[in-house]
């Protein structure tokens, strides 16, 4: 049994802050931004919330998918960012879709979670427990991003991200994934437990903190590592892919990455001058652009591969109908 993505869908906040906005929050400038990331804009959450993004990227998946919601078996939403501990946000999107037959859940692995949460719910498939899964990434980052931060506050911005991926007859890949929880403190983000000061301790600021060249580093050397793996363990090469779709953290991460790999930019989709890092949401924007932009194609062999705190990372290799 395999897993095969039938519908996929996509939402960004309205408001858009370009590069020059952000000149006037801390002291960069829009040359430095492209150059050292790519960067140009990123949309940021104003009125919308990382639930309200995942459900309008649910329903266009689910429209894309044309499937009714109660066919859908199984939501998770990979998050850093919910708006409430619980209910989870896959609750949310169940009922605001109309899937009462869907078992739900969360999961959190930063900007790694779409791929783990792809490969959660395509074990579920491929062991024959569920037939349609819908899998979403959505995160608000703005909100744990401290907006005098310059080392961080270019890079991120918000959105959403789903995919719906249905059981098929025919070849099932083996995923790759991992994590370093050594390295946990080269990316973080403390949670507030305002409420209970009991438990607050000092230095805690609720704001994402990050050593940027650390990251980098780690993301140079473990996203081609990641790939060739889950290539070989599939015994497929680089030939075989028609698409690479990783995570858009920094697009001189996404050329090294092509250096390593000995391939062309030009089979990598990228977006991350319009979004900036999305976190969990950056890869299933890119896979719903590729399809109604036409660049993907039916039947076509992707690699996605992503990276994130944690340390953790991920890839798989996933086919669209
Ligand atoms: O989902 C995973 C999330 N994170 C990542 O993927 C982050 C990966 N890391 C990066 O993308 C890069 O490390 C950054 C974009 C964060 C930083 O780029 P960099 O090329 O590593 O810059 P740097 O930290 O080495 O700083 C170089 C210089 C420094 O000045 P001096 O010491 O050379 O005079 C910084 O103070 O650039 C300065 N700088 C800035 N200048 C203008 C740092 N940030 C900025 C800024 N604007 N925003």
């Amino acid at each position: 049994m395999a897993e095969i993505i039938i519908g996929t869908g996509a939402a960004v906040p309205a408001y858009v802050l370009d590069n020059d906005g952000v000149a006037e929050l801390v002291e960069t400038d829009d040359a430095w931004i492209r150059e050292r990331t790519g960067i140009r804009q990123r949309h940021i959450a104003k009125e919308e919330t990382t639930a309200s993004l995942a459900e309008e990227a649910a329903c266009r998946a689910v429209v894309d998918a044309g499937i009714a919601p109660n066919r859908i078996d199984l939501i998770v939403v990979a998050t850093a960012t919910a708006n409430q501990r619980m209910p989870c946000v896959a609750c949310e999107v169940q009922e605001k879709i109309g899937a009462q037959q869907a078992a739900c859940f969360d999961l959190n692995a930063a900007c790694t979670g779409f791929v783990l949460a792809y490969q959660t719910a395509a074990a579920y498939l491929k062991a024959g427990i569920y037939r349609t899964a819908l899998v979403i990434g959505s995160d608000c980052m703005s909100q744990v991003i401290d907006w005098q931060d310059r080392s961080t506050c270019i890079l991120f911005g918000d959105g959403a991200g789903a995919a719906v991926l249905q059981r098929q007859p025919g070849l099932s890949y083996l995923p790759v994934a991992g994590a370093d929880g050594r390295k946990g403190e080269v990316l973080s983000c403390q949670a507030l437990y305002e409420e209970q000061p009991f438990y607050k301790k000092s230095g805690d600021s609720g704001f994402l903190r990050m050593d940027g060249q650390a990251v980098f580093k780690f993301a140079v050397r473990k996203v081609p590592e990641a790939i060739l793996e889950v290539l070989e363990s599939n015994g497929l090469s680089t030939g075989d892919i028609d698409w690479f779709v990783i995570h858009q953290a920094n697009r001189r991460i996404i050329e090294s990455v092509a250096r390593h790999l000995g391939i062309s930019m030009e089979r990598f989709l990228v977006n991350l001058q319009e979004y900036g890092n999305t976190s969990s949401a950056s890869i299933p924007i890119l896979l719903d652009e590729g399809k109604h932009s036409g660049r993907l194609k039916k039947g076509q062999r992707l690699v996605i591969a992503g990276f994130g705190a944690g340390l953790t990372w991920g890839a798989s290799i996933v086919q669209i109908a």
